[in-house]
């Protein structure tokens, strides 16, 4: 079943903001990548890195894993760089009435 899940008012998280949302025993990276809302979950997959803890490269879409520097594509969860190999979970997001929503399958 579906759920969805509040995150906060969408001018609460402007360009370049990122926030991380719990949700049962997921951590979930919320970022604003240039006004396109993403959503990553907050574990790397190499390691169990902060991953939504690392650096934001909004042009490629990207974020870095502090751990060990991976680089992740935001959209797919898809590493492009090694050490890790094996895609993160992304979630859909909406925005309903001014408000960031994600949707936990
Ligand atoms: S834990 Fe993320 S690259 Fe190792």
């Amino acid at each position: 079943m579906t759920e969805i899940i509040s995150v906060c008012p969408l001018e609460d998280l402007p360009p370049g903001e990122r926030r991380i949302v719990e949700w049962e025993d997921l951590e979930i990276g919320v970022f604003n990548v240039d006004g396109e809302i993403l959503a990553i979950e907050d574990r790397c997959s190499h390691d169990d890195g902060p991953l939504a803890e690392g650096t934001l490269d909004a042009a490629a879409c990207t974020v870095e894993c502090p751990r060990h520097g991976a680089l992740f594509d935001l959209r797919s969860g898809k590493p492009l760089t090694l050490p890790a190999y094996v895609p993160v979970e992304t979630f859909p997001v909406r925005i309903e009435d001014g408000t960031i929503k994600l949707e936990i399958a």
